[in-house]
């Protein structure tokens, strides 16, 4: 059986690496992206990311892009998007592709923490539509979170999960269509209360970096959360929950002092300071440090 044509709207840090991903599968792929430079740069990009895995360059070829949105899809029995994270500006586009697309074509969402409801509530055939959340670089980290609303029907969520199982990828299903699913729910939980020690006094950010580093953040590529509790048992767990949770950050808000770093223009790296100062080097450097140990696990 042909596999699945696959539409990729957005090219940019994580819709080039999604139309890879397919392509290297051997799924043919129309790559589209609104601002032209983007779009022009794709299949370069696709093509160093590819050399530098040491995979089958060939792929780009699969990679059709266009500018025109309507020729990008009109074919496609999958189409994913991942243009910026802006609720109005991907309700219009599913408005949009809606009109376009094949009757039969699945709809997803790349959105990293907006309801797939909110995005595909306006949309005239609920059942197709639906959320696929990659992890960055799309190439490297397996996990991809599936995310149907109350109206998506069983078939377009087996379809998107065969698909993604059979390109590679790790797929999971999420039950309910939470802001944040299941994986940055549990990541932007950790980093509250990274904040918080921080703002708190207890320790500086370069500490709270090194202890998740050079302790559980060696096991958890390997050990989940659950599998930990089980391994050490519910009851300590319990005991732990006691003393520690009623001391941890529960705030529903962002932290102040997070607020405050963005207020004096502390934006990270992209300006130099954030929780800590950055050079040009210490950038390249902790590019360069997790590309390898996410090449690493790949192996
Ligand atoms: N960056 C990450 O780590 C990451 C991880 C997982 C999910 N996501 C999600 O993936 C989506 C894309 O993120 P990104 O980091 O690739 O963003 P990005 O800014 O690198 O790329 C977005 C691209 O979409 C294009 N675009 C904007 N509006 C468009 C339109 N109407 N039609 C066609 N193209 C349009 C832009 O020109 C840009 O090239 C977002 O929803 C984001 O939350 C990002």
């Amino acid at each position: 059986m042909a596999k699945p044509r696959i539409a990729v709207i957005g090219a940019g840090l994580m819709g080039h690496g999604i139309a890879q991903v397919f392509a290297l599968a051997g799924h043919a792929v129309a790559l589209t992206d609104s601002h032209a430079p983007t779009l022009a740069s794709a299949t370069d990009r696709i093509l160093a990311n590819l050399r530098d895995l040491g995979e089958d360059v060939t792929a780009v070829a699969r990679v059709r892009v266009t500018a025109d949105l309507g020729e990008a899809i009109a074919d496609a029995d999958y189409i994913v998007e991942a243009v910026r994270e802006d609720l109005s500006v991907k309700q219009a586009l599913f408005a949009e592709i809606e009109g376009l697309a094949r009757p039969d074509a699945i709809l997803a969402t790349n959105t990293s923490v907006i309801p797939i409801t909110d995005i595909m509530g306006g949309l005239k055939k609920r059942q197709r539509a639906l959320g696929t959340h990659w992890w960055n670089p799309p190439y490297l980290v397996p996990l991809v979170e599936v995310i149907g609303t109350q109206w998506t029907s069983v078939a377009a969520l087996d379809f998107t999960l065969r698909l993604h199982a059979d390109i590679g990828k790790t797929p999971v299903l999420v039950k309910k269509d939470v802001p944040g699913f299941v994986g940055n729910r549990l990541q932007h939980a950790l980093w509250r209360e990274a904040i918080a020690l921080v703002e708190n006094g207890i320790c500086d950010a370069e500490t709270v970096d090194t202890v998740i580093k050079a302790a559980f953040g060696r096991r958890l590529a390997v050990l989940g959360p659950l599998e930990n509790a089980d391994l050490v048992g519910t009851d300590l767990t319990l005991a732990i929950h006691r003393t520690v949770l009623p001391a941890i950050d529960s705030r529903p808000g962002p932290s102040p002092y997070l607020e405050k770093l963005v207020a004096e223009g502390k934006l990270g790296m992209k300006t130099g300071e954030g929780f800590r100062t950055w050079t040009a080097e210490q950038q390249t450097a902790l590019h360069a440090r997790v590309l390898k140990h996410l090449k690493a696990a790949l192996k």
